[in-house]
């Protein structure tokens, strides 16, 4: 059983959980992600690490009510219990493997779209601790939904965007992006894109003109997550690779965006079936 040590609410659905999980956080690095189970039984969510603290023994995430696990998982209060935790899973981002030398010379752009800024944090934040700068896009449809931006502007250089422009740059990521690139002239050597499937599908539409390596963290429906029910699968480059034991992060470029959002759809009349017999027998056994 892994306690929930800390609970905050970040934005409408929203909510960031501290798990003491040592040897979890011992063994963590940007970009890997943990399968979540609240009871015995229950389905197994993946969730990207948003932070780790290897003294304090604790992983951080960071959930959105989206479908009945996330909602149990968001109802559940400091003190609580969560059955599973297993993690890290994944492979780490590709810059923790490579020489000092060489990272520091690169300019980096970040770009997260919403819960996806919590995943972005632990990778400015390394790389900032091991002295690389990076410019980073926040996005979010207003600015109640923004999420970590004092956090990620204590590691990095943050550039807003809201949709409806009540806060910073007025329209898409995709929109801030080229201000950044076409009008500012900025030059990057990696960017690195994590957020809902449609923004990261837009996003590497827009770099591919500047020939802009684009590195993306997908977020696949996942059963096991040891690489045997292929329930995570995904094509790129023409291959079939696994979210859970090759990525999740990938090429953005080679990516099939189309076939990735059609399979991440798949269970939603199920899952909407679920939340509403869930809400059903609340309103009838109290619970
Ligand atoms: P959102 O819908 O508010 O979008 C966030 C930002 O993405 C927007 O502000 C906008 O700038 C950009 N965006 C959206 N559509 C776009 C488009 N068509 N073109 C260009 N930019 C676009 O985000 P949300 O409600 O927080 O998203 C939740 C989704 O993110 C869920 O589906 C969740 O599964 C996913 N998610 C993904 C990861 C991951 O690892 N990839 C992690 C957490 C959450
Ligand atoms: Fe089963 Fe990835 S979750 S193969």
């Amino acid at each position: 059983m892994f306690k929930i040590v800390e609970k905050r609410k970040l934005a409408e659905n929203i909510y960031e959980m501290k798990i003491a999980a040592e040897r979890v956080a011992r063994a963590a690095l940007p970009g890997q992600f943990v399968i979540v189970r609240v009871s015995e039984g229950g389905e197994r969510i993946p969730l990207t690490i948003a932070d780790y603290d290897v003294e304090a023994g604790t992983v951080t995430i960071v959930t959105q009510t989206i479908g009945l696990s996330t909602r149990k998982i968001c109802a559940l209060e400091q003190g609580d219990y969560l059955a599973d935790f297993a993690g890290p899973l994944g492979r780490p981002s590709e810059f923790v493997h490579m020489p000092l030398e060489e990272l520091r010379a690169m300019k980096y752009l970040f770009v997260a779209g919403g819960v996806g800024t919590a995943p972005v944090y632990p990778q400015v934040k390394w790389l900032k601790e091991h002295g690389v700068e990076c410019d980073v896009i926040i996005g979010a449809k207003n600015s109640d939904m923004l999420i970590y931006t004092d956090e990620m502007s204590k590691v990095g250089n943050v550039h807003i965007a809201t949709d409806d422009g009540s806060a910073g740059y007025h329209g898409l990521v995709t929109g801030l992006a080229k201000e950044l690139v076409e009008v500012e002239g900025r030059k990057y050597d990696e960017c690195v894109c994590i957020g809902p499937m449609i923004m990261m599908k837009f996003l590497t539409m827009t770099t591919k003109p500047w020939n802009l390596k684009t590195t993306v963290s997908l977020n696949a429906l996942m059963v096991d997550g040891t690489g045997m029910c292929g329930a995570c699968r995904v094509s790129v480059g023409g291959k079939t690779l696994f979210t859970c034991v090759d990525g999740p992060e990938f090429d953005g470029h080679a990516v099939d965006f189309d076939e990735a959002i059609r399979r991440q759809s798949m269970y939603r009349n199920q899952e909407r079936t679920a939340v509403e017999n869930h809400e059903h027998k609340c309103k009838c056994y109290g619970e």
